[in-house]
């Protein structure tokens, strides 16, 4: 996603601008620009960076005497960042900033480069801005050239839009992204969201789906999808900066766990053709994946579990052998890379410093690199041979969730689209596990999320233990590894993760009166066999908390609190057991009064070795 502004007024616009996007950094940050109306017309300037960079650019070269401008920062998904694919884009008459993704938008280009249109940058926004001069070249209207212009878009748009001829105004409109008019005593404004604005004003508008705005220095001018005008309604909002920037929630942290459910949509759709899995967009087709006899799956913290779990389904569904490596031990001890391997990279940051060195070491043993990342064109992107983005939109928090989410997502359909392209699974097997990561996983997710007030009475009991421990079986394991860094990384409680079956082996001599087992079983082959692990832990006086399938027979037996899991689909078992130990981690550190976002000693990007 990206962040949007305009302002039209009395006012010195620049200032405004920059302050908005300063604010709407938390949408995307990685390329930045404005476009200011002056007396020799419209001046953009725009860059690769955040904020910071701009603000440079125009202290070395101020634009004096705006007070018409709009502005925009990037979240890059078509076209990596760069200087050229910032936003705003200038066509013909036209300049505008998007937030969203314009899904035709390589017919609608091929069409204008037809009539002699050319472009500078890789965008879809580029192509929107084209699209739209050339209705207005027809037209002379703005009006009736957005409403012609929008009819041939697919896809999704919020947009901020200049016209050479109309001096002073800010045109907009808005399809599945959201957007906000406000208006104050020095004049207009909008927005991707209310944050940008609260600095200037409470009073606000949201537009609605298709409709217009005209913004002018004296009043603003809404109409709807037929282009009738309509009287805006205003309200006044109760938000402040600081909450306003989470969206009212109080962390980034539970925000982006809300968001998993969006997230997982925004990163399974685009690969999925006719119901089955397809990576074509993502430039890997069927034979690339009937080559791929092994997996080495590199990355570190959390990534690594994501790995974990991924590669339980790409073994068990498409039985490929595949194994998870912490990166900074990848390449001091390299495994025996056979014929036929593939090695996956998982990075959210696509910036971590280990995982990047063990990419490069893998490229210069020979062997095929595929990247998992969530940052579009980082460095780990762009040295992989291959890389496939989860599209979960920026995670600010430093404990990851929906990047996370979004990595198990890829690898759930990489699974089935090596399963289904060796003709270990039909057709139809490969359409269900489609269908269960798209549905039944978001589903899973927003059924757990309405037990966080029983998770946080969990929370509770354990908030003051010392040493916390997860076991699990098989994919219960990996997952219990995960939620036991979630816990200790934003809470400081020791947590550790063992294997259910290995804590006879010597770690069940800490196990004490009272210390805290959450135990995750959803596995249903394992379950009898998780059962005896906890009756252990529970019989030597463990606290033990269950998470388990809900179709598990007196799961109340030896656990002192169940948690039920919607046993619909594997898939669904999997992100309801993520959701529980995210909220779980989230509910115990609120309690401690940690600093959930930014947990000490950590970074959301290690960029060391
Ligand atoms: C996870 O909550 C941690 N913040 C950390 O383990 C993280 O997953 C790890 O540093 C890898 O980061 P990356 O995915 O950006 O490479």
């Amino acid at each position: 996603m990206c962040g949007i502004i305009g302002y039209t007024g009395n006012a010195n616009a620049v200032p405004k601008i920059t302050k908005g996007l300063s604010v709407l950094e938390y949408r995307g940050y990685d390329s930045v620009g404005i476009a200011a109306r002056t007396e020799d017309g419209v001046r953009t300037v725009k860059c690769r960076g955040r904020i910071g960079m701009l603000e440079e650019k125009l202290e070395k070269d101020p634009i004096v005497g705006s007070q018409c401008a709009i502005g925009h920062t990037r979240w890059a998904t078509h076209g990596g960042p760069s200087d050229i694919n910032a936003h705003p884009h200038r066509a013909g008459r036209v300049v505008l900033v998007h937030n969203g993704i314009i899904e035709n938008y390589k017919e609608l280009k091929s069409a204008l480069q037809k009539d002699g249109v050319s472009f500078l940058s890789e965008t879809d926004t580029e192509v929107a801005a084209a699209v739209i001069n050339a209705c207005y070249a027809q037209t002379g209207d703005p009006k009736t050239a957005i409403r012609m212009a929008t009819a041939k878009m697919k896809g999704s748009y919020a947009f901020g839009i200049l016209f050479d001829e109309f001096p002073g105004e800010v045109w907009s409109a808005r399809c599945g992204s959201p957007l906000i008019l406000a208006k104050a005593k020095d004049g207009y404004y909008l927005a991707s969201d209310m944050t940008a604005l609260l600095p200037f004003t409470k009073e606000y508008c949201c537009l609605e789906e298709g409709q217009i705005a005209h913004l002018m220095p004296s009043g603003a001018e809404l109409f709807d999808v037929d282009g009738a005008e309509i009287v805006p309604v205003w309200s006044v909002t109760t938000m402040t900066p600081e909450s306003a920037q989470k969206g009212g929630y109080a962390h980034f942290m539970l925000k982006e766990i809300y968001e998993q459910p969006e997230a997982i949509e925004k990163s399974v759709s685009p690969r999925i053709i006719n119901g089955l899995p397809d990576f074509s967009a993502d430039g890997i087709d069927a034979s690339f994946w009937k080559q791929v006899k092994n997996i080495q799956i590199v990355a570190c913290g959390s990534a690594t579990h994501a790995g974990l779990a991924g590669g339980h389904v790409l073994e068990s569904v498409a039985g490929i052998p595949t194994a998870s490596y912490i990166a900074s031990e990848y390449r001091y001890h390299p495994p025996i890379a056979v014929d036929g391997t593939l090695v996956i990279v998982i990075s959210q940051s696509g910036e971590t410093a280990d995982t990047l060195a063990a990419l490069r070491y893998a490229k210069s043993k020979g062997l095929p690199t595929l990247a998992i990342v969530n940052a579009v064109e980082t460095t780990i992107a762009r040295e992989a041979d291959y890389r496939i983005y989860t599209y979960a939109g920026p995670e600010i928090a430093v404990a990851t969730t929906k990047g996370y989410c979004t990595q198990v997502t890829v690898l759930y359909m990489i699974a089935a689209a090596i399963a289904h392209s060796c003709g270990r699974i039909a057709e139809a097997d490969a359409k269900e596990m489609v269908r269960s990561i798209l549905e039944d996983a978001p589903e899973a997710i927003r059924e757990m999320l309405t037990q966080t007030e029983r998770l946080r009475e969990i929370a509770a009991k354990i908030v003051k233990k010392d040493h916390i421990f997860y076991i699990g079986r098989g994919m219960d394991y990996a997952m219990s590894q995960e939620g036991a860094l979630k816990l200790k990384e934003i809470s400081y409680i020791h947590c550790e993760a063992y294997a259910a079956g290995e804590l006879k082996h010597g770690t069940i001599s800490l196990i004490e009166e009272g210390t805290p087992v959450i135990a995750i079983s959803t596995e249903e082959a394992l379950y009898d066999k998780t059962e005896s692990n906890v009756r252990e832990v529970h019989s030597r006086g463990a606290h033990v908390i269950l998470l388990c399938r809900d179709d598990a027979k007196n799961p109340q037996l030896s656990a002192d609190e169940v948690v039920l899991l919607p046993t619909k689909s594997d898939a669904g078992l999997l992100f309801a057991s993520l959701t529980v130990v995210q909220v779980l981690a989230y509910e115990v550190a609120a309690l401690r009064g940690c600093d959930i976002d930014r947990p000490r000693n950590l970074a959301k990007s290690v960029t060391v070795e």
